[in-house]
């Protein structure tokens, strides 16, 4: 198969197992982040087939609505599209593993990512950071039944990774325990500097957010 072949097979499978999801990680998630990384690789350097795999494949099999291990089922579905003759095995063995350590997961451990890995990461932290972000963190609230916001709780830091991942606060407390940690967590020049203007973004609904829940 040529690599345009390999691209399309990808594509094909994952729009047809991701369209309708609910959670954030639906295909149009993938295609921006796709998009994104697309950019950050013109800009930074890397190989554009594994740039684009390992964005295309990064939430497949997500830790929040898959239960079984995800290395053995991205390593499955490999074989199982009949794409694993296109890089050699230590180039799969390192977009599974970019794979499995490119989410957030609080900030609390950050693993070494290959260069594509890394703009695979910021492409992802792009699409959960301004306009968009905002959209996704109150949809994924909703999902949860999550209130939108409660002041008597607060703003509630986090302090672990397992804390982060068994959260169940107000959604605007996620942009305190993430979204505004993401511009400062990018890998590539390239993302930093799309990330300045979703940042502003940001902090301009928070303050329009408060104001007119104090009743402005
Ligand atoms: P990613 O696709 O970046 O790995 P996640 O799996 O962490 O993202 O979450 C998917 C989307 O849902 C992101 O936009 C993320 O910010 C949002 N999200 C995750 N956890 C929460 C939460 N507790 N409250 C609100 N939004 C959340
Ligand atoms: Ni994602």
């Amino acid at each position: 198969m040529n690599p345009a072949d390999v691209s399309s097979v990808v594509r094909d499978y994952v729009r047809s197992v991701s369209l309708g999801e609910s959670t954030g990680h639906d295909w149009w998630h993938v295609v921006r982040v796709t998009g994104l990384a697309a950019t950050i690789r013109e800009a930074e350097g890397g190989d554009p087939l594994r740039v684009e795999l390992t964005a295309l494949l990064h939430d497949v099999f997500d830790e929040k609505f898959y239960d079984g291990d995800a290395g053995t089922a991205l390593s499955g579905l490999v074989d199982q599209l009949g794409i694993r003759a296109v890089f050699p095995d230590e180039v799969w063995d390192g977009i599974i593993f970019d794979i499995l350590h490119l989410g957030f997961a609080g900030g609390f451990d950050q693993m070494p990512l290959s260069p594509e890995g890394q703009i695979v990461q910021d492409a992802d932290r792009l699409d959960a950071i301004g306009a968009i972000g905002i959209a996704r963190a109150f949809a994924y609230g909703g999902a949860k039944g999550r209130e939108l916001y409660n002041p008597e709780e607060g703003i509630v830091p986090v302090a672990t990774a397992a804390e982060y991942r068994t959260g169940s606060r107000h959604t605007v407390n996620h942009f305190y325990e993430k979204l505004l940690l993401l511009q400062d967590r990018m890998n590539t020049k390239t993302a930093r500097r799309i990330a300045e203007r979703r940042h502003r973004f940001m902090e301009e609904f928070l303050a329009e957010f408060f104001a007119e829940w104090e009743g402005a």
